[in-house]
């Protein structure tokens, strides 16, 4: 790809934001180092870049593809007016312009964004899911007596934990119908409610299109929970690091799986993965069982791409440094046909 390519970085936003957003503003903010990292790799390498943040405003999107006429746009927007479910639709804003674009395309986010259509799907091809139900908003909340506790009740269509605390590890009806409630009100969600699967949480990266590269395993470990205790990646788990140091919750490669294993692993994440239909690159989250049974529990197209986590510190362990792996992301794009 030659280096004058010009490149769109696509932000979201949590509030209204301008046309010409102060870059610098932004990139301070603390949740913001994908976009800071991934900017700056494409600097790096050479391309010519801007940016724009997106809140609620189609129109910024038309002005600026206007203006700047980018050969691609890398996208790193994955919410909508603080939805997290129009995903998708960003995404099919910008194909229905045939504008080229980074990563996931619609329908592979939409199935995944749905923790039960995705569930449903691989359940049909025989990869082992949680039981699981669905509860809506509005309608009755009972626990169907095949679903056996404990239970973990989520938002249907909900990211990075959000909704999800030692709360939602449940053992009783009465507690079951209670976080079901709270989900529903407080987050403005449908509910799914799966078995809990007690085992190993893995994340598996995977880079690719028609021919895959799996990265090395990550996983969580949960080092000063005691043994008895529910083992989870709630929002605390994953984003507060007083919490994370206190319950020696680390992120790190998955040591001690049988090379077998590892490639059973790999094999059946790469299935998934073609399943979803996702396009791009991805991250997929599994149980693994004391009897070494697989689980999936959700996947995650254009996951965190910030050069501190898991994603790419993987894609690094496979010998991809964060600006090759950017650079991939990015020529991927460009040969992706979107229909
Ligand atoms: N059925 C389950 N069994 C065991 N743990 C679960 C289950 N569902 C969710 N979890 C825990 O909660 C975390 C977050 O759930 P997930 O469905 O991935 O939501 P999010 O999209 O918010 O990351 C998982 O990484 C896992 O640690
Ligand atoms: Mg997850």
């Amino acid at each position: 790809m030659p280096k004058k390519l010009k490149i769109l970085g696509l932000f979201d936003a949590m509030e209204p934001a301008k046309i010409d957003e102060d870059l610098t503003l932004l990139l301070q903010g603390k949740d913001r180092n994908t976009e800071r990292d991934v900017l700056g790799a494409l600097v790096k390498l050479g391309y010519t870049t801007e940016h724009l943040t997106i809140f609620d405003n189609l129109d910024l999107v038309r002005q600026k593809v206007e203006a700047f006429q980018p050969d691609l746009i890398f996208n790193l927007a994955d919410q909508f007016r603080n939805n997290r479910a129009f995903d998708q639709n960003i995404v099919s804003f910008l194909a229905l312009q045939d504008l080229k674009f980074t990563g996931c395309g619609s329908t592979g986010l939409t199935l995944c964004k749905c923790k039960g259509i995705s569930k449903k799907i691989l359940d049909y091809h025989r990869i082992h899911v949680p039981d699981f139900v669905i509860i809506p908003r509005g309608k009755r909340i009972a626990r169907p007596k095949r679903l056996k506790f404990p239970i973990v009740v989520k938002p249907l269509k909900e990211e990075a934990s959000l909704g999800i605390s030692q709360a939602s590890f449940v053992e009783t009806d009465d507690q079951f119908n209670d976080r079901v409630q709270f989900i529903h009100q407080s987050y403005d969600n449908d509910v799914i409610a799966e078995e809990y699967i007690e085992g190993r949480e893995l994340y598996v990266s995977i880079l690719g299109n028609q021919r895959l590269q799996v990265f090395p395993i990550r996983e969580l470990v949960f080092k000063q929970v005691p043994p008895d205790e529910p083992k989870m990646a709630t929002y605390k788990a994953k984003w507060d690091e007083e919490y994370r140091k206190r319950w020696g919750l680390e992120n790190q490669f998955a040591e001690d799986l049988d090379p077998a294993l590892v490639t059973n692993i790999q094999d059946k994440c790469k299935e998934i993965y073609r399943l979803l239909t996702i396009d791009g690159y991805a991250r997929i989250d599994l149980r693994l069982t004391p009897d070494n049974k697989l689980y999936f529990i959700e996947a995650n197209p254009n996951p965190i791409l910030a050069d501190d986590e898991d994603f790419a510190l993987a894609a690094g362990k496979a010998g991809l440094s964060y600006p090759q792996l950017i650079e991939r992301i990015a020529r991927q794009g460009v040969k992706t046909v979107r229909d």
